[in-house]
């Protein structure tokens, strides 16, 4: 096929995007999202503190806007994120042990809730461990204990059966302390019957962290536990070639492996990405198909 999309749909995946509510009016953007992509991301605006500033108040109109943009193309929505440390809002910090248990089962009934059916995967924890593989020290962690993403995963499944739930982070590409303690909690969560449907894999690529050479064997140990398997937030620094090889290899691995659904790339254009000054996407900033593209492309057909 002659886009993303429609050609990760020939072998029943995704090419998703991340995309961001107030470029919804940039008609360059909506070109490019329309014709590539077919999952998207909201890149904030699912967020704790965008949609629950103060406790119990929630503010849906900015991802409502993506939802209503995809959805209006036929387009599922990948949900991101229901319990992370970062963009947190002030008021959840201090919360003791019961309320903030609350206000989590609260946040995740009311999130999910608002859009059950019309997510295809949620993120329901994001990066709740640190390089070493010990858990990040978030508020979560130190109020709820370790169990806090079981809680969570149990929580969601009853919120929205419909939505895969999986766990997401960085820095977990390749096999190494970080990713053994994720496998390890995922094993455990399959062997104890706690609801787990994918693993998001980032894969924010750049000179000091490179596409592991162990990138498809990592990936393929998580879905031989029984989970699909996801790139969630792909981008990859670079420019010319070397970046599109580095696309491809990406890519191939995706598909190679069965149970790995779909690939997300982190923004549209160059132009908006997070990373200041870099150039990791698939279009520059005047919405021109970089080799990268190409490269993607030619990789999704077989070629
Ligand atoms: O919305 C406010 C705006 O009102 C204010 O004027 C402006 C001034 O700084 O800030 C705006 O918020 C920014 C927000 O993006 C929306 O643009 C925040 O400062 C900025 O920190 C925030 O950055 C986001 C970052 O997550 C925050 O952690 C990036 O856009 C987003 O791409 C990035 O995405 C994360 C994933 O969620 C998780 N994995 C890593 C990934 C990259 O860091």
């Amino acid at each position: 096929a002659t886009t993303l999309g429609a050609s990760a749909a020939e072998s029943g995946r995704y090419f998703g995007t991340a995309v961001a509510a107030n470029r919804l009016g940039e008609s360059d953007y909506v070109s490019v999202l329309n014709a590539e992509f077919n999952s998207v991301t909201p890149e904030n605006e699912m967020k704790w503190d965008a949609l629950e500033p103060n406790r119990g108040s929630f503010t849906f109109a900015n991802a409502d806007r993506i939802v209503t943009q995809a959805r209006g193309r036929g387009v599922s929505v990948r949900g991101h994120t229901l319990v992370w440390h970062s963009q947190l809002p002030g008021w959840v910090g201090g919360l003791d042990t019961n309320n903030l248990r609350s206000a989590m089962n609260n946040h995740i009934d009311e999130v999910m809730g608002h859009w059950r059916g019309q997510i295809h995967s949620w993120d329901v924890v994001n990066e709740a461990f640190e390089e070493n593989g010990t858990r990040r020290n978030s508020a979560f962690q130190q109020r709820l204990g370790n169990g806090y993403i079981e809680e969570a995963f149990r929580r969601a499944r009853a919120a929205d059966p419909n939505a895969k739930l999986c766990y997401n982070d960085y820095n977990t590409d390749g096999q190494n302390a970080k990713s053994n303690a994720v496998y390890a909690m995922v094993q455990d969560f399959k062997s104890r019957g706690v609801p787990i449907d994918c693993v998001g894999f980032q894969s924010h690529f750049n000179a000091q962290s490179p596409v592991p050479s162990d990138y498809r064997a990592n990936l393929q140990r998580f879905a031989a536990l029984g989970v699909d398997v996801q790139i969630t937030e792909l981008d990859i620094e670079g420019s010319g070639t070397a970046q599109a090889n580095n696309y491809r290899s990406v890519t191939e691995t995706c598909l190679a492996i069965s149970r790995c659904t779909g690939i997300t790339v982190w923004g549209v254009t160059d132009k908006y990405s997070w990373r200041p000054n870099g150039t990791p996407l698939l279009f520059d900033g005047n919405y021109n198909k970089k080799p990268a593209y190409t490269a993607v492309l030619n990789a999704l057909n077989g070629g």
